[in-house]
């Protein structure tokens, strides 16, 4: 990644944890354990792709970060959630994450689930509360729950967890990974393009951006999990083989998956160059991903 683009990245993320920390420092929740448990998932270690790219598209329709600073608070609070009950020994029972023990090993599988829950509860909350801007913000709130729920996330945690140890193939693979990891990622890019009332057209770009660029991620963090560094990913590796997870990798190898990444790449590449906006960043940002190490 270049200077200005490395420097942009930094400067994106410094504004989400500017807009993070004076959340965190106005939740006054009880018991404090409940406070705690939220705090010590959300605070530290996260790369904080999902609020960067929310920011970074806001910023190529015209727009500003604190737009959509409340959406992409409320994208991260879910997806925290989520990587807490990911890590839960009924789930996929990984013991560290973002560098540090997972929440269940620090407070306990019943309070982990509640701390989960809690952040999902409270970012539904900072999304009703975005609704009183008017429709574009309804519609931009409407479309990140629904991307979060049983028609996204959820469903693909739910065929994760389904088709562990059973024989399935690519359909089945890429339901997976576009529910669990791409309907996130399509939020992240594409809230900012319904808050400003883009027509159908751009919200459709923002969209396939979203969703190749969720299969990129996910393919290199299948493939993170079997070549990488446990100190540079701060989570655990190798355990996808051990519990026989569908992946892509798992269904044709590695070469075929460095293969798959690149087609990945080179359609968001493309996508971006076809939108009527400069695109620079997130296409320094595409390729980073591609060659991630963490
Ligand atoms: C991990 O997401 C879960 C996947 C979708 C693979 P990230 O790799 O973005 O996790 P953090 O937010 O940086 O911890
Ligand atoms: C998790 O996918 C995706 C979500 C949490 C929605 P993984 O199970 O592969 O994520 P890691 O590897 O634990 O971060
Ligand atoms: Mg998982
Ligand atoms: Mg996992
Ligand atoms: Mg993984």
């Amino acid at each position: 990644m270049d200077t200005n683009c490395k420097e942009k990245l930094e400067e994106l993320r410094a504004a989400f944890e500017e807009i993070l920390e004076s959340y965190t420092d106005s939740m006054c929740f009880k018991p404090d354990i409940l406070k705690e448990s939220m705090k010590y998932s959300l605070v530290q270690g996260g790369k904080r792709l999902r609020p960067v790219m929310m920011f970074a598209c806001a910023q190529m329709l015209g727009g500003k970060v604190q737009d959509v600073a409340q959406f992409a608070l409320a994208l991260e609070m879910i997806h925290t959630y989520s990587l807490i009950h990911d890590d839960l020994p009924a789930m996929d029972n990984d013991d560290f994450r973002r560098g540090k023990p997972s929440n269940h090993k620090q407070f306990g599988e019943g309070q982990a689930i509640l701390a989960g829950d809690a952040l999902l509860n409270e970012a539904y909350s900072i999304c009703f509360a975005e609704c009183s801007k008017g429709k574009t913000y309804r519609n931009a709130a409407a479309f990140l729950c629904k991307n979060a729920g049983a028609s996204g996330m959820i469903a693909g945690q739910a065929a994760d967890l389904y088709w562990q140890g059973r024989e399935a193939g690519k359909a089945e693979a890429d339901f997976i990974v576009l529910n669990k990891t791409a309907k996130m990622i399509i939020s992240a890019v594409t809230v900012p393009a319904y808050v400003y009332g883009a027509d159908e057209n751009i919200i459709g770009l923002f969209s396939e951006f979203g969703k190749n660029f969720g299969f990129l991620f996910q393919i290199t963090d299948d493939i993170l999990d079997e070549t990488g560094d446990f100190e540079k990913l701060g989570k655990s590796v190798g355990k996808d083989k051990e519990e026989k997870k569908l992946s892509a990798l798992a269904l044709f190898g590695r070469e075929k998956s460095e293969e798959l990444a690149d087609h990945y790449c080179d359609i968001c590449l493309k996508l971006l160059n076809e939108m009527p906006f400069e695109s620079e960043f997130l296409q320094a940002l595409t390729r980073y991903v591609r060659s991630r190490e963490a």
